[in-house]
């Protein structure tokens, strides 16, 4: 398809598949405009669009596509209305079902990949998506533009773009894991060359952590012949010190301290995790580890409460829908088994409120991060810098996050239920001292890179690149 550029274009392109803002239709008829959380979205506004920053996403909502249909979109933003049906395929099927399955080393007996019709089927559609965003990002970026394309969704745009518009200077960002070829090697290897080289298209390609950095860096050894003219970045996102003190201690935030507090009762100690209900995160081994913990230390019944905030996510996927099921039942059982008349051991809640999230960050004594695999988790970071008295970090080794927050957190092995179990037992135990100068540097090391440096800091280095045009 040819390729139209804007007379004017943009100096600075973001490509994601989830963008800054939602629409939903009110029933007026008129749209309401959501601003999206997370570290891009503030990382983006530090560019602002007088930078003349675009930021190219897909469309997700019904509120999104009739925002599109209109043409009524927020300056700075381009949805993309990519039709339902290949959007799912790429990313329910392809992004959700198989690369981030790789990446996190998801897979287990029963539930292992077949590499089938239908998944080449699924896989034209992720290509198609991919050339959706190469296409508007061709069309919308000035001479010379530098485009940060995001995550696993768009490993194919780099290399679709450098085609189309070879004068352009293109970094690709990966928010997640990146898998050892070992497990790499699963994917087709048609496929698996596709999506290397789909990455290689870029000047920069940008990790959270080294270690994913090195995977990538050895699959690429293995499996295409190096890394090229492409440099490799580690930029370890970092929390939002300064919005986060300010946001937690707003009014809404205030209202859900006091209902936290009745429903946690008088005097008692609080182990808190917030998460989206994940695979990856492991909430379920947490749990067993809180009923471990139960067993071994009879003493914490009635003087405990596990606060465990697992928010919908996916849920077009069974997989997903299942897992959510099996949190629930696990949290039931629990209260079922140790409950009494007023201590409700586990406060589960499934349904998203983030002004409730850092009112029990501010309530927490432990935070418990324990995913199996993880690219950095932000909530190992946001917590200690929140907690009003210091939290204590309960933090899985397979975190990105540990590589920068491990020595002043308590390290746990995420299949090791005892272990978990024993690390919440210590962390509650922690003396307040301990438990402040531990919360003190780990709040440091937190906000090392807020996001509008994380951001800037990989602007720059694409920039100093100089470009292939
Ligand atoms: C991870 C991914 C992001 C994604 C987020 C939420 O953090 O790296 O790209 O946006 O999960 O997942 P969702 O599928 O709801 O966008």
């Amino acid at each position: 398809m040819a390729v139209t550029q804007a007379a004017q274009g943009a100096q600075v392109l973001v490509a994601s598949n989830r963008g800054p803002v939602s629409y939903t239709v009110e029933d007026d008829g008129s749209l309401r405009a959501k601003r999206g959380g997370g570290g891009l979205v503030s990382g983006l506004s530090a560019i602002g669009p007088d930078a003349g920053a675009l930021w190219v996403c897909s469309a997700l909502s019904d509120g999104d596509r009739e925002a599109v249909r209109r043409g009524a979109g927020e300056d700075g933003v381009r949805m993309l209305d990519i039709p339902a049906d290949v959007h799912a395929d790429a990313y329910n099927g392809i992004a959700n079902s198989v690369l981030w399955f790789v990446h996190h080393m998801l897979y287990q007996t029963p539930l292992e990949p077949v590499f089938d019709a239908e998944f080449r089927r699924q896989w034209a559609s992720y290509e198609a998506y991919n050339r959706a965003f190469a296409e508007a990002l061709a069309e919308e970026s000035a001479p010379g533009a530098a485009v940060l394309v995001q995550d696993y969704h768009l490993t194919l745009v780099p290399g679709m773009l450098r085609e189309l518009r070879p004068d352009l200077r293109i970094a690709h960002f990966s928010h997640t894991p990146w898998a050892p070829p070992e497990y790499f090697r699963m994917l087709p290897d048609d496929i698996a060359g596709q999506v290397l080289r789909g990455m290689l298209g870029a000047d920069r390609l940008g990790f959270l952590t080294h270690r994913w950095a090195d995977a990538f860096t050895a699959c690429c050894e293995r499996f295409a012949g190096g890394l090229g003219d492409t440099r490799i970045g580690v930029h370890g996102l970092g929390a939002d010190a300064d919005f986060l003190r300010a946001r937690s201690h707003e009014a809404d935030v205030e209202e859900r301290i006091v209902a936290l507090r009745e429903e946690i009762g008088e005097g008692r100690r609080t182990i808190v995790r917030v998460d989206r209900t994940e695979l990856s995160k492991n909430i379920v081994r947490g749990l067993l580890a809180y009923r471990q913990l139960l067993d071994d230390h009879p003493e914490w019944r009635e003087r405990v409460v596990h606060i465990a905030f697992a928010y919908p996510s996916r849920q077009d996927l069974a997989v997903y829908r299942d897992y959510t099921a099996e949190v629930a039942r696990v949290a039931e059982e629990i209260n079922e088994r140790y409950g009494t008349e007023g201590w409700r051991p586990v406060l589960l809640h499934l349904k998203d409120d983030f002004a409730r999230s850092l009112a029990a960050y501010r309530l927490a004594d432990v935070a418990l991060v324990n995913p199996v695999r993880d690219g950095m988790n932000l909530v190992a970071k946001e917590a200690p810098v929140v907690s009003d008295a210091g939290c204590a970090l309960v933090l899985s080794r397979e975190a990105g996050a540990h590589e920068e927050l491990g020595e002043d957190a308590l390290t746990v092995n995420p299949y090791d239920i005892v272990e978990t179990a024993g690390a919440l037992h210590e962390a509650l135990t922690m003396g307040p001292e301990e438990r402040a100068e531990r919360a003190k540097r780990l709040t440091a090391a937190a906000t090392a890179l807020p996001p509008a440096r994380w951001f800037l800091e990989q602007l720059e280095a694409l920039r100093e690149t100089g470009g292939r045009g």
